[in-house]
């Protein structure tokens, strides 16, 4: 009989993940509390988690809503306005309530009203946060509506991060859920210490052009908005490199099924049930399955300065493809991502 092939990793981390608050939390946290030993979670409810006694207020309610015995730990992000209070992020940061500040351009993505308008309001914070040895943590986007929606990402680079990056050498920075070439790029062009970005399962799966297969596909609606065939071979060519300065963050973001599916859709997709299965399908395709325990488990606590989690998890890989229910929200649902390609890969 042949055998059945079979995956060990590290228990892997989320580097970044929206949980949510209410029922809504309540019925997603399980899917990444199980998957993940801990997870970087945003800070964009509404309202935002501004202050350190926010967090402190989220985190308990994210705790209280984990089932008994998990040992799952949310490391809680503060949301950056023009306000922000440098001695309440950097005291926050200090006593472990905070792990990363999270930079939204205001307007850039789902709830960013309050985000920062003006990133040179804030140099305070940020130099408080370079010498604190905080991360920042960016939604890479320019908000400017002449710039094509496809462009964004990349004017950034060029607009906001170098010269951020040039006033703040020292800042330890997170350019999130990168979608281009570009970013990829920029980022293989810092210190490892210094620059580092995340890269979901969606856009490792999916191009601009899945997005409008037969029709509009708002589950596969997300921002930064996937881009070319091209870019998305750089993502992956970066994650499977093994290069550390790229590590798992699924940007599992969950909307309810109404909101997804409307005449003016939201931003977000769900995948905390499937997102370390499609990554294991993307690895696999390009023969780096030796290259995933990096991406998934190491990379991160390497740049967050954290230990590598003890604890293993092991993976076997099905006959026939395996299926993700959705999530049941009072009487709505929320769409579990749906990659282009079938998953075959199951948690032993
Ligand atoms: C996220 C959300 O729904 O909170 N949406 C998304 O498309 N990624 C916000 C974000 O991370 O941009
Ligand atoms: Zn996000």
């Amino acid at each position: 009989m042949k055998t059945k092939k079979a995956l060990t990793l590290t228990k892997p981390d989320d580097w970044h993940v929206h949980l949510r608050s209410g029922e809504m939390l309540s019925k997603v946290l399980g899917d990444t509390a199980t998957n993940f030993n801990r997870a970087i979670v945003m800070p964009n409810l509404s309202p935002p988690i501004k202050t350190t006694a926010d967090a402190v207020l989220y985190k308990q309610e994210i705790e209280t809503a984990l089932i008994e015995n998990s040992d799952f730990i949310p490391l809680m992000t503060c949301y950056l306005t023009d306000e922000t209070d440098p001695d309440d992020l950097i005291s926050g940061f200090k006593t472990g309530v905070f792990t990363a500040a999270k930079l939204y351009p205001a307007g850039a993505t789902t709830n960013s009203d309050s985000g920062v308008t003006n990133v040179l309001l804030l140099d305070s914070v940020f130099s408080a946060m370079s010498d604190a040895g905080m991360p920042l943590l960016i939604h890479g986007e320019v908000v400017d509506h002449e710039i094509d929606i496809f462009d964004r990402e990349h004017k950034f680079i060029e607009l906001v991060l170098e010269p951020l990056r040039n006033r703040h050498p020292n800042l330890k920075i997170v350019f999130e859920h990168i979608t281009t070439r570009s970013a990829v790029e920029y980022v293989k062009s810092g210190q490892p210490d210094k620059l580092a970005a995340t890269i979901t399962p969606h856009h490792l799966s999916v191009n601009r052009s899945d997005l409008f297969a037969g029709g509009v596909r708002p589950h596969l609606y997300c921002l930064p908005i996937p881009k070319k065939e091209h870019h998305r071979v750089a993502l992956v060519e970066a994650a499977c490199s093994g290069d550390k300065r790229f590590f798992l963050g699924t940007d599992s973001a969950p909307h309810l099924i109404e909101e997804k599916e409307s005449a003016c859709g939201c931003a977000g997709i769900y995948n905390s049930p499937n997102a370390l299965q499609t990554y294991i399908a993307i690895f696999e395709q390009n023969n780096a399955l030796d290259k995933l325990n990096s991406f998934a488990a190491l990379n991160g606590p390497e740049f967050y300065n954290l230990q590598v989690n003890t604890e293993e998890v092991c993976f076997i890989k099905g006959a026939n493809p395996t299926s993700f229910d959705d999530v049941c929200v009072g009487d709505s649902r929320i769409k579990a991502f749906a990659p282009p390609f079938p998953l075959f890969w199951t948690v032993r």
